[in-house]
């Protein structure tokens, strides 16, 4: 009953990894998924995370039963406050419902589920212009409707395009779910200011939108988690309610883990045990209840001030080996005189960089010189190492001048 069952098209991303894999070519290189790689191309377990690892092989509290339904308390309530701040109001009022999700995939697809349940019929999910993947394709899988668009990015500065992201925000239906990527904006690298999150704060509030972000890199875009997470602290401050997705695959390298949470702040406290019931409603017969391992490890290290410390040390590390190749992609197409200003290398942020490259440019570059990215010209720079960065420079040298 199968026969006519149709290929499916493969993912933007992770179909890459496969391509690269099967590539023969002795000179190769991934700079496609956003996973963090060593300066020798490898990938790594975070120093702290094994550290917590040995500990619980002797931990005879532990055991393989199941987590309930919601997850981890010690996880959920941690990383509550990783996002919002210690002393988050919306917190200590007991306005925050916390749920152990599947990573931030996982809490997406819960939230959006969720709000296909209970938020008003009919609203839209907005997404910028340029987004990940997967924002495109949640919102209709979950019940959500097509999503639509907001402009997001300026291709001449490379930068944020503010004017059309505020215009588009506020013409928006009133009541619109708005994903705002809060640092390290995937695909482009280009973050608003902090000025400008709160001004786009005040127009969400005026317009009742629901903004629901997605933090897959808190901690990753400067190293520095209090800096990262300015939009989320600074909009729950504000009172309204919101949405958040978490995801500890990047800046605990948890990636297969499947590590993350999903948070909604609610206007009052009475509301918090309806919405809790709902999202376990919604949770139970998709996959029952979540895995234990990466969120003992994450609450091990959100609850440890030693612990803590350490993992600060170790985004550090991880962010400035980013920072560094970007300066070095910067210097080397510089040094070949690679026609454009590739300044904005260095000004993006987090894993990756929006080169500007076109389509044919990549798969030019693919073809000739086995580099695999994702054809937007998005390269993942935590892929690129020093011995790397030359090659990939010449190749695109060479995709811009032919
Ligand atoms: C990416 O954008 O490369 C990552 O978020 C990995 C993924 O799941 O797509």
């Amino acid at each position: 009953f199968l026969d006519g069952i149709p290929d499916a098209p493969p993912d933007p991303i992770l179909s890459l990894r496969t391509l690269y894999e099967e590539d023969p070519a002795e000179k190769k290189l991934n700079v496609s998924v956003g996973a963090y790689r060593t300066d020798e191309g490898k990938s790594y377990v975070l120093p702290v995370v094994k550290e917590v690892e040995t500990m619980m092989l002797d931990d005879p509290s532990l055991n393989h039963e199941y987590l309930p339904v919601e997850g981890l308390k010690e996880f959920r309530d941690a990383t509550a406050k990783l996002a919002f701040g210690e002393d988050s109001l919306a917190i200590r009022e007991g306005r925050c419902v916390t749920v152990q999700a599947l990573s931030g995939t996982g809490a997406l697809r819960v939230g959006l589920e969720f709000l296909s349940r209970f938020y008003a019929q009919g609203a839209k999910v907005y997404i910028p212009e340029q987004s990940w993947p997967l924002h495109r394709r949640i919102p209709p899988l979950s019940g959500m409707g097509e999503v639509g668009l907001y402009r997001y990015f300026n291709a001449d500065t490379k930068g944020v395009d503010f004017t059309g992201l505020m215009e588009d925000i506020s013409h928006a239906p009133n009541g619109s779910i708005i994903v705002l990527h809060p640092c390290a904006h995937n695909p482009t690298g280009a973050d608003l200011s902090f000025d400008e999150w709160k001004r786009l704060c005040t127009v969400i509030a005026e317009k009742g939108h629901l903004p629901f972000f997605d933090a897959a890199y808190q901690g990753f875009a400067t190293g520095d988690l209090i800096r990262d997470r300015f939009a989320l602290e600074y909009f729950a401050s504000q009172g309204i309610e919101l949405m958040l997705s978490q995801s500890y695959a990047k800046n605990m390298g948890l990636y297969g883990e499947r590590t993350g949470a999903l948070s909604v702040i609610v206007s009052d406290k009475s509301i918090v045990d309806r919405v809790l019931t709902q999202l376990k409603q919604v949770i139970r017969p998709m996959y029952s209840s979540p895995p234990a391992h990466g969120a003992r490890i994450a609450a091990t290290i959100l609850n440890n001030p030693v612990l803590f410390d350490k993992w600060n040390g170790e985004l550090k590390l991880m962010s400035g080996r980013i920072l560094e190749m970007r300066t070095a992609l910067k210097l080397a197409l510089q040094k070949l005189q690679t026609p454009g200003s590739w300044d904005f290398l260095e000004k993006q942020i987090g894993m990756f960089s929006y080169t500007g490259l076109t389509g044919p440019e990549v798969d030019f570059i693919q073809e000739k010189y086995h580099i695999y990215m994702m054809r937007n010209g998005r390269i993942s720079m935590a892929g690129l190492t020093t011995s790397t960065v030359d090659y990939l420079a010449g190749a695109m040298h060479d995709a811009v001048l032919n």
